[in-house]
């Protein structure tokens, strides 16, 4: 099974991720992917925020325009 988890440290939190993880959590249920969507503290990778990472990659400036694309190729073409 996948594993999303979504940077919930403040800056990454403050920068978009409050709503990037609505949006995880609409693709997941619109798509019926197995996905286990959790949160995590800082990263330290803030700069390059908002961040989450699939299957242990980070993905960073992560925004709800490009979620859908960007969780098709990383769940799917693979
Ligand atoms: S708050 Fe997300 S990497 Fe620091």
């Amino acid at each position: 099974m996948h594993v999303i988890t979504v940077c919930m440290g403040s800056s990454c939190f403050s920068r978009g991720n409050a709503h990037n993880a609505e949006c995880i959590k609409r693709y997941i249920v619109e798509t019926g992917q197995e996905v286990a969507l959790s949160g995590c503290l800082c990263r330290n990778e803030c700069k390059n925020g908002p961040n989450i990472i699939v299957d242990e990659k980070v993905i960073s400036h992560v925004s709800p325009e490009i979620l859908p694309d960007l969780l098709d190729q990383v769940l799917e073409n693979r």
